[in-house]
């Protein structure tokens, strides 16, 4: 089953859950409170108090069934339509599951967590709310109370699984669906440490033996590749992804030439572990390396890359593809530049511009001297 239903009681967090979720799984997100909003042009208090709870229920009833029916998640539920395999995780208004025709319904629809909350984190969340009809006028907690021990046997009922949420983070409850079900750990990027040598050694000797993607010729002994990492970081990102314990992929910049004029250039270069190609830890990586770039007020990224006249078991146009992916434009080749395994490999360059090239430039800022949230979205 595809879709995640999220059920529970008003203020149990199942939008912000919901939206979370989504982003970490890379599904569509929607919630039939919004749904039935836009189609009916108007805001749920409206609707209760022109038309009453009960035809705002029969829109609830209605609305799931279109979406069984649906063979896919509305194109507006997603960011675009090619993200919408990945299934819809749909957050549902606090009293659908109430209708026993609703409770079958939902399950038919996917796989259902009950987002299980008491009434003081209701009470907390909700305090001066105006939007839930049922909630307000006074004694809200006798109301809450009431409310939740109708309705918690039937979320109950209409769930697959339960996870409390009173004094959880949206994180920590993402990380308990994750678990239940069993979606992979997301990939972290942070800045390499030099410890993580010996294990980003173990990803490269491949590339140096077996392939022309460098063209080193010998792997390079441990106390060197963690002093390459060293210096690099004296000035520049050093990044790792991380995944299920273990180290996936690496990508850093270094100077391009290396004389002061081209002090807002850099080269690139990006490693993923032999079995971890085509995860996507890649494009993970190099988004991260960009990002930080930015933040450093680097404004061209290069990337230097063996490129074969035809293709052969040690070199193929794959890192020309996935550059050109990333946005890399081709800058110019240089001829049989490259000598090993007993051929001539041409290397090409290919840049990116990340910045404007104004008159007047920001200077570097290396690496450490960056602040923490000019890399925020980067995670690190
Ligand atoms: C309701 C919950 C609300 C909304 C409506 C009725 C309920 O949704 O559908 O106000 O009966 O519990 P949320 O649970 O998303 O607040």
């Amino acid at each position: 089953m595809k879709n995640l239903i999220l059920t529970g009681f008003m203020g149990a967090g199942k939008t912000s859950v919901g939206k979370a979720c989504a982003q970490a799984f890379g599904m569509c997100f929607s919630d039939t409170d919004q749904m039935i909003e836009t189609q009916e042009g108007r805001a749920i208090s409206e609707i209760f108090s022109t038309q009453g709870e009960e035809a705002f229920r029969r829109m609830e009833t209605a609305l799931l069934k279109r979406l069984i029916n649906a063979p896919r998640p509305a194109p507006a539920a997603c960011p675009s339509l090619a993200d919408s395999s990945g299934g819809l995780v749909l957050s549902v208004g606090g009293g659908l599951p109430v209708r026993p025709e609703n409770r079958r319904l939902l399950k038919q629809l996917g796989q259902v967590i009950w987002l299980k909350v008491s009434t003081e984190t209701v009470l907390n969340r909700l305090k001066g709310d105006t939007t839930r009809p049922l909630l307000q006028g006074a004694d809200v907690r006798a109301r809450v109370d009431a409310l939740l021990s109708q309705r918690n046997a039937l979320y109950e009922e209409a769930a697959h699984a339960v996870i409390c949420v009173d004094g959880k983070t949206v994180g920590e409850i993402v990380d308990e669906i994750r678990r239940l079900l069993k979606k992979p750990e997301p990939i972290a990027i942070r800045a390499a440490a030099p410890d993580d040598a010996g294990e980003l050694l173990e990803i490269y000797a491949p590339y140096v033996t077996k392939t022309a993607i460098t063209f080193e010729y010998e792997i390079p002994a441990l106390e060197e590749f963690r002093g390459r990492i060293a210096d690099t970081l004296k000035k520049y990102p050093y990044l790792v992804a991380e995944h299920e314990g273990r180290l996936i992929g690496y990508a850093y910049t270094h100077p391009f030439v290396g004389r002061a004029a081209y002090d807002r250039a850099v080269e690139t270069s990006i490693y993923v572990r032999e079995d971890q190609r085509k995860t996507g830890v890649g494009k993970k990586l190099y988004t991260a390396l960009e990002a930080v770039s930015k933040a450093q007020n680097i404004l061209n990224m290069n990337a230097c890359i063996g490129y074969p006249e035809t293709e052969d078991p040690y070199l193929t146009k794959n890192s020309v593809q996935f550059h050109a992916h990333m946005g890399y434009r081709m800058v110019g080749k240089f001829y049989k530049c490259g000598y090993k395994f007993g051929t001539w490999y041409n290397m090409v360059w290919m840049e990116k511009i990340i910045g404007r090239h104004t008159p007047d430039p920001a200077p570097v800022i290396p690496f450490p001297d960056l602040k923490p949230d000019e890399i925020a979205n980067v995670r690190l």
